[in-house]
């Protein structure tokens, strides 16, 4: 069975109550939900984690590698200045699985600073700006 690893960076365990008019009012265990649920009817196993630290998300992309698993990422703000994020991605698709970026708002119509993303360049795709929809989205880009 096909395996993702869909990978949340920082706040977004808040989902839910943070910034709901932005992020919704869907929580994180709900997100998980779904993108289980979706996954498993495409015939793949999702494993769907959040962690506020740099480290552990590049971890888990290394985990990924080496456990042949395409990965779905919403890096979060670590999306606009994280290099080593970005240097860990690069390894995923470079090894020739998939990588889709994720943003649930849509970065380019807020602060000028989330206009830039350190990570799309080494990208399989980018899907912004359309909810927790985006996941799923990326999803059927994987299966
Ligand atoms: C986000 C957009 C980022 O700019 C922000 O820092 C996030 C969430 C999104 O999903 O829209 O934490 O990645």
């Amino acid at each position: 069975m096909r395996k993702v690893l869909v990978l949340n960076g920082p706040n977004l365990g808040r989902l839910g109550s943070r910034e709901p008019e932005i992020y919704g009012t869907l929580n994180f265990a709900e997100l998980v939900a779904q993108v289980t649920e979706v996954a498993s009817e495409m015939g793949m196993s999702a494993d769907v984690r959040q962690t506020d630290s740099e480290a552990e998300l590049i971890h888990w992309l290394h985990e990924a590698v080496d456990s042949g698993s395409d990965v779905i990422i919403n890096p979060a703000a670590f999306t606009h200045y994280s290099y080593s994020i970005r240097d860990a991605a690069a390894l995923v698709t470079k090894s020739g699985l998939k990588l889709i970026e994720v943003h649930i708002s849509n970065p380019h119509s807020r602060e000028s600073f989330r206009h830039t993303s350190v990570i799309s360049a080494v990208a399989t795709g980018v899907i912004t700006g359309l909810g927790l929809k985006g996941y799923l989205l990326a999803l059927g880009a994987i299966v």
